[in-house]
Parts: C-alpha cells; sequence; structure tokens
C-alpha cells in the first residue's frame, strides 16, 4: 500500500477529499491516508481524521522553538513511514531541513496559479484578496513539491478557474477549492503508480501521457 501522510491546519476540506479517496486499509487502489498530523488544537481537520478512522495527531506549534515544534513533527511524520507526505491546508512554512528531508515525496496545494499570489504570507483567504485586488482574470490552484522556497518547489500541475467580476474572496475561494479537491486525489495517484516523476522543475509523465 502506498502511504500517504496528510499534515493540515484548518477546516480540512482538501483533506477530506484524500480521505473520501484514499481510506486508511489503501481501498481498490491501495493507496491510504496513514495519518493526519495537525498544528492547530480544536481543528475541523482532526475531526475529520478521526471519523474516517485515521490516527489524527496533534503537534502544536505554539510555545516552544521552531526546531523542537518540527523535531516532533518529523517524529510524527515518521511513526507512520509515509511514501508520501501531503501538505493539504497546512500553514505553517517549514524549514529547508525538512523539506530536505522529505525531497520528492512532499506535495503541497496553494489557492494561485503559481509562482503568482505565492511566498510568505500568502495563505488562505490572503491569496484569495490578493488575487481580486490585483484584477487577475483567472486564478486557480497549484499542486507542487515542497523544498527549501516557500510556495517555490516544482510545479506538479494546476487548475483554472475564472476570476469573476463580482467575486468576494470567499466566492473565489470556493470555486479554487473545488479544483484542489479534484486535483490533489488525481496528483497523489500519477506519485503513487510511479506515472509522474519531477526532472529538475518539469514534470514528466510515464507512458506519454499527460496531466489534462
Ligand atoms: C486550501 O485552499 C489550501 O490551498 C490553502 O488553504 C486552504 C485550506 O482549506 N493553503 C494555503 O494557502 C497554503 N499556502 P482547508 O483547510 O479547508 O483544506
Amino acid at each position: 500500500m502506498t502511504r500517504v501522510v496528510v499534515l493540515a491546519s484548518g477546516q480540512g476540506s482538501t483533506l477530506q477529499a484524500l480521505l473520501d479517496a484514499f481510506p486508511p486499509d489503501g481501498g481498490a487502489e491501495g493507496i491510504g491516508v496513514a495519518a493526519v498530523v495537525c498544528n492547530t488544537p480544536g481543528a475541523r481537520a482532526l475531526d475529520r481524521a478521526r471519523r474516517a478512522g485515521v490516527p489524527a495527531i496533534l503537534v502544536d506549534h505554539r510555545g516552544r522553538s521552531r526546531e523542537a515544534f518540527e523535531a516532533e513533527l518529523c517524529r510524527a511524520i515518521d511513526a507512520h513511514r509515509p511514501d508520501l507526505v501531503c501538505l493539504a491546508g497546512f500553514l505553517r512554512i517549514l524549514s529547508p531541513e525538512v523539506a530536505a528531508r522529505y525531497a520528492g515525496r512532499m506535495l503541497n496545494t496553494h489557492p494561485a496559479l503559481l509562482p503568482a499570489f505565492g511566498g510568505k504570507g500568502m495563505y488562505g483567504e490572503r491569496v484569495h484578496q490578493a488575487v481580486l485586488a490585483a484584477g487577475a482574470a483567472v486564478s486557480g490552484c497549484t499542486i507542487h513539491l515542497v523544498d527549501a522556497t516557500p510556495d517555490g518547489g516544482p510545479i506538479v500541475a494546476q487548475a483554472a478557474v475564472p476570476v469573476l467580476p463580482d467575486d468576494v474572496p470567499e466566492r473565489l475561494a470556493a470555486r479554487v477549492q473545488a479544483e484542489e479537491r479534484r486535483l490533489y486525489p488525481q496528483v497523489v495517484r500519477w506519485f503513487a503508480r510511479g506515472r509522474l516523476q519531477v526532472a529538475g522543475r518539469r514534470p514528466i509523465w510515464r507512458d506519454g501521457e499527460g496531466a489534462a
């Protein structure tokens, strides 16, 4: 079974899409969410994991050093022997050391079309506010590998949505998140089946098929 550990911080709607697609026993596809690690006490993501029968682990970032937080985070992740680590609405920036530890097997979803509207301070609703303030005509989501640069790792897949004239951040977010829920499980499947590899900054699909 391909073991997926998901990191989340909040509502967990993206996490839910992964839980629905990949039950803890691996289901028919042999891909299972093995654990959910969350840095926010009381986050809905923890409830969603428990309801799916998946270990829900809280590693609180508050009141201690980044080093201590990340050391416990890595212990929690590693205890579940992941083949793949998926950040799904995980709102802490991870140090280059953590990125290096999971190099090539840690994915993130970002709610905009990177490399625009990413980087430090760009998360959740702030991203959609920035997209609207810039007058962009399209937005979307980006699934990328995590490396030492926040939101800067190789792009694996993207999906675009229109920005509508009367949009507010909430409505744009809902449109983007629907695409995240569709695209993220698909990318996990590609990885699990060994169909997708990343050479340098560019994704390569085996069998000549693309991401479309
Ligand atoms: C998602 O849209 C995700 O892309 C975004 O936060 C949202 C979390 O929603 N992540 C970032 O902004 C990371 N930079 P959720 O908790 O309901 O999945």
